[in-house]
């Protein structure tokens, strides 16, 4: 069956769910090319993630995305893991086969690359010390798409040292754990630095991190989008620094999903991006 002869249905698996921006965006890309479809927030219990995994392929979904606190415990309830998902520890995206089986990649270091580069072209992952601060999902999927990409050393940074630790250790180098108290420094010499933390989204405190060490010219982001000017974001770009905001992120992991899911690759646009901002 070609996309065109039935209703295409998609959804984002979480709980809560409801914060989630995933169905604004997706369904604007419906509207946008014309399709009959809908994408779906579904607030699904930690314990009943299996049962509605495996209800997706009767339902007639094509797949669906997963958000706190699914990503992890969907790898043991998949038919497969793809290499990506495997070596990031979390799944975020399920693709319902032809077979009714399910498979599960990861498409959240893909996206925050994607961005980056969509605002800074000339961006290279191996121009310098990279500062990752932060050792949960998040930094797990930034950290390998930055060792992917060929950084040189990337500095991880976390409040609970053994978290960070872990990461370096798994993953090897270019990856190497900070103390916490060294944060400060850690910035000195980096070409870039990566808030993985949730410190700065609403509702939470500013990350407590001075940026008197990090150097003029190195890239600023934050994976956190809500506030899209997180205050760490601020703060850099008011002493002059490059920033990259979340939001893109969230927007370029949607274009692998959508090949898998529907064979479109659809296109992110300044439209898409203000459809998603206007609901922040
Ligand atoms: N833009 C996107 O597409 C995208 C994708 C994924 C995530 N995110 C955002 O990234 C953020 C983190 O998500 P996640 O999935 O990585 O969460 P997570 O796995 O729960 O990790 C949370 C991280 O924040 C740290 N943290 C929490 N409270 C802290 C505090 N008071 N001081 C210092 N560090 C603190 C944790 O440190 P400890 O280990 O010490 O607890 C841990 O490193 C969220 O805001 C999420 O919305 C955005």
């Amino acid at each position: 069956m070609s996309s065109s002869d039935r209703f295409l249905l998609a959804g984002v698996m979480g709980w809560p769910v409801m914060h989630s921006r995933s169905p604004a965006l997706h369904n604007h890309w419906f509207a946008h090319y014309g399709l009959a479809g809908v994408y779906v927030p579904l607030a699904i219990e930690p314990d009943g993630l299996q049962a509605a995994l495996r209800a997706l392929a009767p339902l007639g979904f094509s797949g669906c995305n997963l958000t706190i606190p699914h990503k992890e415990r969907a790898l043991a309830i998949v038919d497969a893991v793809d290499p990506v998902a495997q070596r990031i520890g979390a799944i975020s995206c399920v693709v319902v086969r032809a077979d009714g089986s399910l498979a599960g990649t990861n498409n959240d270091g893909y996206g925050f690359v994607h961005n980056i580069l969509e605002q800074q072209p000339e961006w290279r992952a191996d121009a310098g010390p990279i500062a990752v601060i932060g050792a949960g999902g998040g930094a797990r999927a930034v950290v390998y798409s930055l060792a992917e990409r060929g950084a040189s050393e990337i500095r991880v940074i976390n409040r609970t040292f053994l978290r960070a630790e872990a990461l370096a250790r798994e993953f090897g180098p270019p990856v190497a754990a900070m103390p916490w108290e060294e944060r400060h420094r850690a910035l000195d010499g980096t070409s870039m630095l990566v808030n993985t933390t949730s410190q700065g989204m609403v509702g939470q405190p500013p990350l407590d991190l001075a940026l008197d060490a990090l150097p003029a010219g190195a890239l600023v982001c934050d994976i956190v989008y809500v506030p899209l000017e997180t205050p760490l974001l601020e703060a850099a770009r008011r002493r002059g620094n490059p920033t990259v905001d979340g939001l893109g992120m969230l927007l370029h992991q949607v274009r692998p999903a959508w090949k898998a899911w529907f064979g479109i690759d659809p296109e992110i646009t300044a439209e898409l991006r203000a459809t998603v901002e206007a609901t922040l």
